[in-house]
């Protein structure tokens, strides 16, 4: 039986939206190019969820056929991928579509990136390069079956019974990011891992390729852990997903500190995927290295690291406390409360993180100071003070510096 999805296309995307698609389908036509709604767009038609992004398959040469657009249409490459034959175009109301040359995959070795050939290929052979059956569906746009659904792995029936299914078992062991997609699909969609599926992910967590490159997975955990969702983290070390990129993980975390902690507005809500990145990380430098962090990443987990190097001591004086807080980014002190419960993070927090001395440099030098590396000391010194609780005003700060004016002019 042939499935249309005239009606989804209808109603779920925006004139914009599908304006855009027919002009491009109006180009495929005049040049007698199939070209194809495919993915992740045609999965989520069928599911009614919003549409983000819209990429169409082309049976031919994908960058050839935008630069056909742009000279047609007023429309603009943004981006193009010679290698892979993609191309990202503009169209004037401003939608953009990703193009992308049917291919073929070849995975020479294992984890690594495939290698793309067969540009221009039929569908079918693109199709099966994919990772799961709810994402090899393609939507005719070119001829007179607009609109019918391709589906050569009953991913139709799969997104009906919500079943993430591979294609072949070497899935994994070619691309073991497609471990955590599975989860990411899973907890979007409320899906479950079928049966084969989810022992071929034991299997390749039991022997894990350590030579494989992190990247592509520090990628897919940033979007499923940017889900918001509850126990994102303990799937992870349920599932041992977490043997990806990490030996040696945070086992379980309070999760009430981290909604507590929010409270304090020291983590943007588009780093939270990372707290859970340092939550696997923290015990394992030896992954820390090979994800390509960048200069951020490190400093926040080696800011981690030295707060838990001093957990153990007695954090009772404000000045301790003050000291050990106050130069460290506010999303190092948020994960050190996460993982531990410090009561001393709180204190500062609420009380300490404030304090600031209020005399300039300038009011010492109108009070007769000769400005010299002394001032840093008299700040220090009145900081001091703060922090047990005096000199709240800053006429009792300029009394307290009056005595030691005495003694510079001595
Ligand atoms: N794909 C794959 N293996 C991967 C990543 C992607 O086979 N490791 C395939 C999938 O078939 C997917 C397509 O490439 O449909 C495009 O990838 P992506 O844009 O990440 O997937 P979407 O399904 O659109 O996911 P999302 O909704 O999260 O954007």
């Amino acid at each position: 039986m042939s499935i249309f999805l005239n009606n989804e296309f209808d109603c779920m995307l925006t004139d914009e939206m599908k304006n855009a698609i027919y002009q491009a389908i109006s180009q495929s036509e005049k040049a007698k190019i199939n070209i194809y709604l495919i993915g992740g767009i045609v999965r989520d038609l069928i599911l009614k969820n919003q549409i983000k992004d819209i990429d169409i398959a082309v049976e031919g040469d994908a960058v050839c056929f935008a630069e056909k657009l742009v000279q047609h249409l007023n429309c603009e490459i943004i981006s193009a991928q010679e290698n892979l034959r993609t191309a990202k175009v503009k169209f004037p109301s401003g939608i953009e579509i990703d193009f992308a040359s049917t291919r073929e995959e070849q995975y020479l070795d294992s984890g690594m990136l495939p290698v793309a050939c067969n540009f221009g290929c039929e569908l079918e052979k693109d199709v099966k390069r994919r990772d799961f059956t709810i994402n090899t569906l393609a939507l005719i746009l070119t001829g007179d079956e607009k609109f019918k659904l391709i589906d050569y792995f009953d991913g139709y029936g799969d997104i009906s019974n919500k079943q993430i299914k591979i294609l072949h078992d070497k899935s994994f062991i070619d691309d073991p990011s497609r471990i955590i997609r599975a989860l990411k699909f899973k907890k979007r969609f409320d899906f479950e891992i079928e049966q084969n599926t989810s022992s071929l992910i034991d299997e390749y967590l039991n022997n894990i390729n350590k030579n494989m490159p992190l990247e592509r997975i520090k990628n897919e955990l940033r979007q499923y852990f940017s889900i918001k969702k509850q126990n994102i983290y303990g799937e992870v070390i349920k599932t041992r997903a977490y043997k990806l990129i990490s030996d040696n993980p945070v086992q379980d975390f309070n999760y009430s500190r981290l909604l507590e902690i929010t409270d304090y507005e020291l983590i943007d809500e588009k780093d939270i995927w990372f707290i859970f990145i340092c939550l696997l990380l923290v015990n394992d430098n030896y992954h820390k290295e090979k994800l390509n962090m960048t200069a951020f990443e490190i400093k926040v987990l080696d800011e981690v690291n030295e707060l838990l190097s001093e957990k153990n001591i007695k954090l009772n004086d404000n000045e301790r406390i003050y000291k050990l807080y106050i130069n460290k980014i506010d999303l190092s002190v948020a994960i050190f409360y996460i993982l531990t419960g410090e009561k001393s993070v709180i204190k500062f927090l609420t009380a300490l993180k404030q304090i600031k001395v209020l005399i300039t440099g300038k009011d010492l030098i109108n009070l007769g100071f000769i400005p010299s590396k002394y001032f840093s000391e008299l700040f220090d010194k009145i900081l001091k003070e703060k922090l047990k609780g005096k000199l709240t005003k800053k006429e009792d700060e300029i009394k307290f510096v009056q005595k030691f004016l005495k003694k510079q002019s001595r």
